[in-house]
């Protein structure tokens, strides 16, 4: 094979290099400090607040290769493109460069470093949403007509509108650029305008398809094809996202600076490169898809399904396991634990021999492991793990399926309504027997079997058996409820969510503490914090009680510095020099990284209230705060601690 996944990923880097940018490493499969997802997904989440307008420490043009996981795709594993773990080459502008370098260098990238052949790139753009006061981008493909002018290749514009409506009118010769609506060509985390909450960042996107001509539309897909069909014939490749909107309650508003957010698959450049659709016969893939035609004597082209299921999900193990994440029956632990088994059943079907697993892992690492370092240093917990999840598996897999044929049939009578609207049996139909597996049934394989549910339901169905999802479903809420306590505690000191209440929130606590040190003094600093969207909880280093006028004294300060409401503004600074700054407070400094943001909390007459050591987010200006600042209770916390509830009691 000549075309190497690894290559393109260094060109693009290289490229990326040559052109200004700061390459940044990839960030976890498991995003820090943001419990609101589970895995990262795209190259933008780590970088949320700095599209926000927060300065980046390393400026405003970077680049990077970033480790993503869908586990909402794992179901979609088996066919020639999707993947659960990927990855996505990234560059982002913040409040730098524009639409006109982001077409310029990709479709540059694309045709002369990649190579792909210029005659099959396709390009859509965003077609416009007059309910959301949304704008056509009619700059983008003013720019892609003018870059393909220049290549001599056919540029004509085609207005396809919604997905459905393109695949109605089809594509016509000649026509390279397509604008579709927002179901298409509009990006946020959260999806088209309409779904994002407020708050939410977006914007209209630019993609990039790649043709692979020997593949021949499907008119199961639609009537006509189009680069949006999902017949197989046009495979996305890269999307440029125009990130400068934030929604908020007055409609879309722009935000501080324009900024671009591109994402490529790897993956899929790398397949377009070789003009397969097949994104498994790319080299990063192959390695272990030969591996496992060796050690089952099958075929790949035989065989694609169980190939590609374990091939995938022994790579996303990997990578997981390299982040620190070992298969468990809770959160991410719990997706790792599901790639893995479900590998093992795959491995079984094509008679692959016990305990290999981990010797496929050893290929992703060969393959992987000059780029991703991590997964070298942890060869030997990597293999392990799967090792070990394999053997208990096994052994379980065995009294499980045991207990599953046990499972008993049950009757089901068919019923129809009489004259007097009573449900009565119909006896015109015979009872059925329905094969079904009850919740209980499918709870205590789970948590006495170590089934995961997805298991059970996928044997359950290849026995032509039902499960009962509601039962079941309701019995792991009850369990959930019951190991709640514990888990409540474990995001201490991170934001739970970044509501616009909680962000809110975060910055009356700062205030709170430059009150705290106002009145009582300079020993006064931060000795726990916790913040939902509906109250502040605050601990802080004082020896006695503060009495109710003191703390009525310092709801006025909080809420006289609301009212009078000035800018909050964030330095990035060297550690040491931030917490040898005297006006900077901060705790925990050992937490922080050697760079550090400083968040300073202004008057309207530019007097400064506070100023802090922080990791953010906080709002652009006190006024956003909404609501009055009350104390509703002090109280000890431990030996030298004092606690404070407060809340912000909406006008
Ligand atoms: N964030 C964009 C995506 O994931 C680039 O497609």
């Amino acid at each position: 094979m000549s075309v190497s996944g690894n290559e393109i990923r260094e060109k693009y880097l290289q490229f990326m290099k040559d052109n200004g940018h700061a390459i940044i490493p990839s960030s976890a499969l498991v995003p820090e400090n943001d419990p609101t997802t589970l895995f990262t997904g795209s190259g933008m989440q780590p970088l949320v607040p700095y599209l926000m307008g927060e300065a980046h420490p390393k400026g405003s043009r970077l680049a990077n290769s970033q480790k993503c996981f869908r586990a909402e795709d794992i179901d979609e594993v088996g066919d020639n493109r999707h993947t659960t773990f990927f990855e996505m080459l990234g560059n982002w502008s913040l409040g730098d460069y524009f639409k006109e370098e982001q077409l310029r260098w990709f479709y540059t990238f694309l045709v002369d470093e990649v190579g792909l052949d210029p005659e099959k790139i396709y390009v859509t753009a965003f077609g416009g949403d007059e309910a959301n006061k949304l704008p056509q981008d009619t700059q983008s493909v003013e720019i892609w007509q003018q870059l393909f002018k220049e290549r001599g290749m056919s540029a004509e514009v085609a207005h396809m509108g919604s997905e459905e409506e393109g695949g109605a009118r089809g594509m016509r010769r000649g026509e390279r650029i397509f604008y579709y609506d927002a179901s298409k060509n509009w990006w946020s985390r959260a999806g088209v305008p309409s779904n994002m909450p407020l708050g939410e960042i977006g914007g209209a996107d630019s993609e990039v398809f790649y043709e692979f001509t020997d593949v021949a539309h499907d008119t199961a897909f639609g009537e006509r094809c189009h680069p949006n069909c999902d017949c197989g014939r046009f495979l996305e490749i890269g999307n440029s996202v125009f990130m400068e909107y934030i929604k908020t309650e007055n409609g879309f508003e722009k935000l501080p600076k324009q900024n671009v957010d591109f994402g490529g698959g790897l993956e899929r450049i790398t397949a377009a490169a070789l003009n397969t659709p097949d994104v498994f016969k790319i080299d990063l893939l192959w390695s272990v898809i030969e591996q496992i035609e060796q050690l089952s004597g099958k075929n790949y082209t035989d065989n694609l399904t169980a190939f590609r299921v374990i091939t995938d999900h022994i790579r996303g193990a990997t990578f997981m396991i390299g982040d620190g994440v070992l298969p468990s029956n809770a959160e991410q632990g719990y997706f790792v634990r599901r790639l893995l088994r479900r590998a093992v059943r795959f491995a079984d079907m094509l008679d692959i021999p016990e305990g290999e697993l981990q010797n496929l892992a050893q290929s992703v690492i060969a393959t992987y492991g000059e780029h991703y370092r991590n997964l070298k240093d942890k060869q030997d917990e990597i293999a392990e793990a799967i090792a070990q999840e394999e053997a208990q598996f096994r052994k379980t897999l065995e009294k499980g399926l045991k207990q599953f044929n046990k499972i008993g049939l049950a009757i089901t009578i068919p019923m129809t309504t009489n004259k007097q609207g009573k449900q009565i049996q119909d006896t015109d139909k015979k009872p059925t027997q329905t094969p079904f597996i009850t919740g209980k049934n499918a709870f205590d394989l789970f948590t006495t079997y170590g089934f995961p549910i997805e298991l059970t339901q996928e044997i359950a169905a290849e026995r032509g058996m039902e499960v009962k999802m509601d039962e079941f479903e309701a019995l792991m809420r009850e369990h959930k409820e019951k190991s709640r306590a514990g888990a409540a505690q474990k995001f201490k000191g991170g934001l739970a969510d970044q509501s616009e209440k909680v962000v809110q929130y975060h910055t009356a606590t700062h205030l709170l503490l430059a009150a705290l040190r106002h009145f009582l003094g300079d020993h006064v600093h931060q000795a726990g914090s916790n913040i939902t969207g509906e109250r502040l909880r605050f601990d802080f280093t004082h020896p006695e009680k503060v009495d109710r006028e003191m703390l009525d004294h310092i709801e006025q300060w909080v809420n006289n510095a609301i009212q009078n409401g000035g800018e909050v503004s964030i330095e990035i600074m060297k550690k040491d020099e931030a917490e040898a700054d005297p006006t900077v407070e901060g705790s925990f400094w050992d937490r922080y990284p050697d760079e550090v943001k400083v968040y300073t909390m202004k008057q309207s007459d530019g007097t400064v209230v506070s100023r802090e050591l922080c990791g953010g987010p906080h709002v652009k200006h006190l006024s956003e705060i909404c609501g009055t600042f009350k104390i509703k209770k002090e109280e000890s916390s431990s030996a030298g601690v004092r606690r404070i509830k407060a809340v912000l009691l909406e006008d």
